[in-house]
């Protein structure tokens, strides 16, 4: 196994990312990066031709389809896989747009909420511009937001419990190089957890499959990734909603996970109230979060060798942890995924001591049955209950109560839901829609 040590000299770097969270890892500041990668792959694409606004390209090819009917052998007691063809796009929503509230599903949604048990904080929404423009709401520790300030609900998955173990993620497939990935997956004997959108998923539906049905986890991103707290609980229901009936229509069975678009606050508890729970990834400190900044790849806000010296961080942070970890990566776009095929996962599989490689439900102890609502015998995965009495609409905690005060998708907050994506993400989505029709 041959040492790469790699420097770089970069010019200025774009302030600015998919992720408003949080200063990146020292993103202003960096002008240079030093960074070591235990070994390389003489295979991978060069890191010189990871280079963002890459032309768009075709879906990649799977290895293999599975038959509709087949029975999934890595979740006991799973129903036969769905037929894919059969799915009729018109009976959901328009794709990459917050979904309407006012459909029949999304209305039973709402009716199951409010007599969840959950009682929803009144907690306003966010506008659009991430913390800089919600100070007051940053501020709020009652709010308990964690885009702002990292603020964590005792349940909230953020870790995997034991040292070294890593819940490996994957968001916003699946997309057209994710096959490229789940290859080097199975190369490596290795299994992720995919939070998928709704949109990807019935644009995609046979991607999501073959990932079930070779053990991958697969959990909710909402149906078109929204900046969720910028959304009425009735808007987040219908988000989360729509993309656990899309999922269960193309595998089976429904996600009992869930990662929300730009940080949670009320929507942890809608999450709960809807038996999905919230995982989001490790965060030591505001500047070192187990987000490796991919995303920006492809529009050229992070480079290649920003997101090794992210990935050089965070690996020397994980060795050291006391508990292991999640990091935050993507299959969105090429360049995320030939960043991790080619230079992460070696450097990962090379590093010693061993990181153990998990999917997130296992890296907490449970079986893969758990991660999905028909299988999950509750034993180990125990459903969350909400404890309080079913509230009447419109009664303080309620589904009906919050969103600033007016609880109605079509109010002005909710209209600014579209406009809420930051530019990148907006970006994205008319890349992907482009190839879904080429
Ligand atoms: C957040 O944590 C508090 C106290 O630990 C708990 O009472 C509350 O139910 C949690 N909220 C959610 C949405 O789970
Ligand atoms: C952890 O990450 C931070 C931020 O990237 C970095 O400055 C620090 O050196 C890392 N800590 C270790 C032990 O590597
Ligand atoms: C697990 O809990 C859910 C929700 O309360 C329930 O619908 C389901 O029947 C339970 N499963 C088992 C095997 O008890
Ligand atoms: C929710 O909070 C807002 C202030 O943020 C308040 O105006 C409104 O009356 C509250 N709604 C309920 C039902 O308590
Ligand atoms: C929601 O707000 C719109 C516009 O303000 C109004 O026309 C509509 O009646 C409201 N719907 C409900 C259910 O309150």
């Amino acid at each position: 196994m041959r040492t790469a040590v790699l420097a770089f000299a970069a010019g200025a770097i774009v302030v600015g990312a998919h992720n408003p969270l949080q200063a990146r890892q020292g993103a202003s500041t960096q002008t240079s990066f030093a960074f070591s990668l235990a070994t390389t792959d003489s295979t991978a694409i060069p890191l010189a031709s990871i280079v963002s606004n890459a032309p768009s390209q075709a879906t990649q090819t799977l290895r293999t389809t599975f038959a509709p009917g087949t029975i999934p052998t890595g979740v006991s007691g799973a129903p036969p896989l769905p037929n894919a063809a059969l799915l009729v796009p018109s009976n959901y929503p328009a794709l990459d747009v917050v979904v309407p509230t006012d459909s029949p599903e999304v209305q039973q949604w709402i009716k199951d909420v409010a007599t969840s048990g959950f009682a929803i904080p009144n907690i306003t929404q966010t506008v659009a511009g991430g913390c800089p423009a919600n100070l007051q709401a940053a501020a709020d520790t009652t709010r308990c937001w964690w885009t702002c300030g990292g603020c964590v609900n005792s349940t909230d998955i953020v870790s995997c419990p034991d040292p070294l173990t890593w819940g490996s993620t994957f968001d916003d497939g699946p997309a057209p190089y994710t096959p490229n990935l789940l290859q080097f997956l199975e190369e490596n004997n290795l299994r992720t957890t995919f939070f998928e959108v709704g949109s990807r998923v019935i644009s995609r539906p046979l991607i999501t499959q073959y990932q079930y049905m070779t053990n991958h986890q697969i959990a909710v991103h909402t149906w078109s990734h929204p900046s969720l707290t910028t959304l009425t609980n009735e808007q987040i229901i219908g988000e989360l909603g729509w993309s656990k009936k899309i999922i269960k229509d193309v595998i089976g069975v429904t996600p009992t996970h869930f990662r929300p678009p730009f940080g949670v606050d009320r929507v942890r508890a809608i999450a709960a109230a809807m038996n999905l729970k919230t995982v989001i990834w490790t965060r030591i400190s505001p500047e070192a979060t187990f987000d490796t900044d991919d995303f920006d790849l492809a529009s050229g806000v992070s480079t290649p060798s920003e997101v090794l010296q992210n990935w050089d961080h965070i690996k020397d942070n994980a060795t050291v942890l006391k508990t292991g970890f999640i990091l935050l990566e993507h299959d969105l776009f090429q360049q995320s995924v030939d960043i991790a095929t080619g230079y992460i996962y070696p450097d990962a599989l090379a590093h010693q001591p061993p990181f153990k490689i998990q999917t997130v439900i296992e890296c907490m102890h449970k079986p893969l049955n758990d991660a999905y609502i028909e299988t999950n015998d509750n034993s180990t995965n125990p459903v969350a209950s909400g404890g309080a009495p079913a509230l009447s609409p419109g009664a303080s905690g309620s589904a009906q109560a919050t969103g600033g005060g007016s609880g109605n998708s079509s109010s002005s907050n909710g209209k600014s839901a579209a406009t809420c994506v930051a530019p990148p993400l907006a970006l994205v989505f008319t890349f992907v829609l482009t190839m879904a029709f080429f």
